[in-house]
């Protein structure tokens, strides 16, 4: 059991109003004042924004545009050799910069006319049910710092580069959105801690870390695998096993490293009826049915 928003490191408030984010001793800006402060001001940014006001624009630096021009450069390649035929035609499609960080704003202005997905910021973690019940309404919530820029091919977190080169590439293609919003519907129409914990885990074998059989060979579909330029170069590697929903909701273990077992759809079109129809049909009940222990009691 797990999910994504373990990742992030904890942002917190002060009572004179000034914002922290913790990273972990293990972090690579740990021990970087000047990028502490940098995530800082970056997660007030997001706190204090109101939605139905114009999104923040970060004015990212030449370091941090470096970061995303080198992310790029690595891993564009791989995308060609290892992800879905989807995924690259909305690369096309949303056509973002490729030599510098893009604004959420300008994320949101791609994708609305091809799915209406926006992109509102996030300064961490947010309220699972948050996070995946506003996708119903085409919402996708996104940091907007970046990785250290010493390691920029790895980060220990969700950062606007996984938010964007994954989540957002994917959310540019019409029924990946769908997708996403029947995801969101479920999280909304689950009651109980089980339901809600099996729509998160489902989401991260799919959405997250899916892959799939095209033109004879396995391709990623999933955010994590797209934006990770290790884990790109894995995948293939891990054992495959055809998509269970029951496994999926079953399977423990540390989501610090690279997925050990993926689930491959048979096609992108098998991946886009199957999952759907998991999210749109699934309830409360659906826990108990897979065989996911304390479904009933919570
Ligand atoms: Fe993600």
């Amino acid at each position: 059991m797990f999910e994504e928003a373990q990742l992030y490191s904890p942002v917190t408030t002060a009572d004179d109003g000034s914002v922290t984010v913790h990273l972990g001793d293990d972090h690579p800006g740990v021990n970087d004042e000047a990028y502490r402060a940098r995530r800082n001001d970056i997660a007030r940014a997001a706190l204090t924004w109101q939605p139905g006001t114009p999104l923040p624009r970060i004015d990212y630096s030449d370091v941090e545009n470096e970061v995303w021009r080198t992310v790029r450069e690595h891993i564009d390649p791989l995308h060609e050799k290892y992800a879905c035929r989807a995924y690259n035609d909305a690369v096309a499609a949303l056509d973002l910069p490729k030599d510098r960080v893009p604004q959420l704003d300008e994320v949101t202005a791609g994708l609305q006319p091809l799915t209406g997905f926006s992109y509102v910021p996030a300064a961490g973690i947010v309220p699972l049910e948050e996070f995946y019940g506003s996708l119903e309404d085409g919402i996708f919530h996104s940091t907007q710092y970046l990785r250290h820029h010493a390691v920029p091919l790895y980060t220990p977190e969700p950062d606007l580069i996984h938010e964007v080169i994954g989540h957002g590439n994917l959310l540019a293609d019409p029924q990946v959105a769908e997708v996403n919003r029947l995801a969101g519907a479920a999280a909304r129409r689950m009651e109980t801690k089980a339901g809600l914990q099996m729509v998160a885990d489902v989401f991260w074998f799919t959405v997250e870390f899916g892959v799939l059989h095209e033109d004879g060979e396995l391709k990623a579909y999933g955010a994590g695998i797209l934006s990770s330029y290790g884990e790109i170069e894995e995948f293939r590697h891990m054992e495959i096993r055809p998509i269970d929903f029951a496994a999926m909701s079953t399977i423990d273990y540390d989501i610090t490293h690279y997925q050990p077992v993926l689930f491959a759809a048979k096609s992108f079109a098998q991946m886009v009826d199957v999952v759907g129809a998991f999210f749109a049909g699934c309830d409360d009940d659906t826990p108990a049915r897979l065989g996911v222990k304390d479904a009933v009691t919570n």
